[in-house]
């Protein structure tokens, strides 16, 4: 008995010893205890209105949890100043790298200098940070977007008068598109086939605001429209409110982009004309991938995924882009459901399942 006692004394003795030892390995790290040494990743987004960022939130949470690394999340709710403080706190608390999607373009570059101050690497997430030394920007080719919106359109409404609904002034993508959307249009407003009866933007790309805008412009041409281009999924869907109440949904052409379920609804009930797809499941797994690498100092893998540069007029900042796909009715099935972006039975939801296509 007395032995099984000193036996076990012996072996409370060697734990301990094993413990301290453990404690004072994790002290030599420079004062760091093991969860300090765990990544921890910013995402700040501007604004989680869309169906877009907060499918992308949990594309990048399921990311994070698979690589075993911290991700901290926040919207800014639409507000600048907000989105400032809020990384500012992010990098009080300590993280590796930021990935920010601005709800200001201009205004963000400060958001660069405060990570930087802390020696954060940021990384822009499809909405360009202006003016500031931003580090990457992992984009969609925006004035693609846009092109592929206006030639949507004038393929089916070639001649006639047109409703412009720009997006939200405060974002830089939305002049990306303008720029592509001019593209296609304006030789045709030159050659007098197009006419545009408004031009107006949407602050916040607020479907209340397309709703007006559109309202205004039916007015001033009498109903005598053709098409609208509406730079977004949740302006279109502004836009087509308003022709609904004038019994013109179906008839006047719209455009879009985010293929939001909403919308390819829309173009499966014959409401809308195209949407743009932009596979966000890639573009969130490039992010993910370059913010992990980035905050384990891998500089191969991280060049190795750069295939781009997009100037911020400070400098030309190296970017990887992905490619985006024209979305109608003619290839729904082909392309947003075969990718399991959408479901067939969300889709065709309001439509008879005999009219349903085969998959
Ligand atoms: C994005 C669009 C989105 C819009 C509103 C833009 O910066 O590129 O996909 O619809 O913001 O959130």
């Amino acid at each position: 008995m007395k032995k099984k006692m000193i036996n076990l004394s012996v072996m409370l003795l060697v734990i301990a010893v094993l413990l301290i030892g453990c404690v004072q390995q994790e002290s030599t790290q420079g004062g760091k205890t093991s969860n300090d040494n765990k990544i921890v990743v910013g995402f700040s987004l501007g604004t989680i209105k869309e169906e877009r960022w907060q499918r992308e939130i949990e594309m990048a949470k399921k990311f994070a949890k698979e690589h075993n690394f911290e991700l901290v999340v926040q919207s800014a709710e639409e507000d600048a100043s907000k989105q400032v403080k809020q990384v500012e706190n992010m990098v009080t608390q300590g993280i590796d790298v930021l990935i920010i999607s601005a709800q200001d373009s201009e205004s963000a570059g400060a958001v660069v200098d405060i990570a930087h101050r802390a020696g954060v690497p940021v990384i822009a997430y499809d909405r360009l940070v202006r003016n500031g030394d931003l580090d990457y920007y992992v984009t969609f080719d925006t004035v693609k977007v846009g092109e592929l919106q206006a030639q949507g359109l004038v393929q089916k409404y070639p001649k006639g008068n047109y409703i412009w609904l720009l997006g939200g002034p405060e974002d830089f993508n939305a002049y990306l598109l303008k720029e592509g959307q001019e593209k296609v249009l304006k030789p045709l407003i030159q050659k007098g086939d197009i006419k545009i009866v408004t031009q107006q933007w949407c602050k916040g790309w607020s479907p209340e605001e397309a709703l007006k805008h559109t309202e205004n412009g039916l007015t001033a041409a009498n109903n005598n429209v053709v098409a609208v281009l509406a730079s977004n999924d949740n302006t279109a869907g502004g836009a087509v409110q308003a022709l609904e109440a004038q019994g013109l949904a179906g008839k006047v052409g719209v455009s879009g982009q985010d293929a939001d379920l909403a919308a390819v609804q829309r173009i499966v009930e014959g409401k809308q004309t195209m949407t743009i797809y932009k596979p966000i499941k890639v573009l969130n797994q490039k992010v993910m991938e370059l913010a992990y690498a980035l905050a384990k100092g891998e500089k191969e893998k991280v060049n190795s995924m750069v295939n781009g540069k997009v100037n911020n007029g400070t400098k030309d900042v190296p970017s990887v882009v992905v490619d985006v796909v024209n979305v109608t009715k003619e290839n729904v099935v082909d392309t947003v459901i075969k990718d399991g972006f959408h479901k067939i039975e969300d889709v065709y939801k309001n439509i008879p399942k005999n009219e349903w296509p085969k998959q």
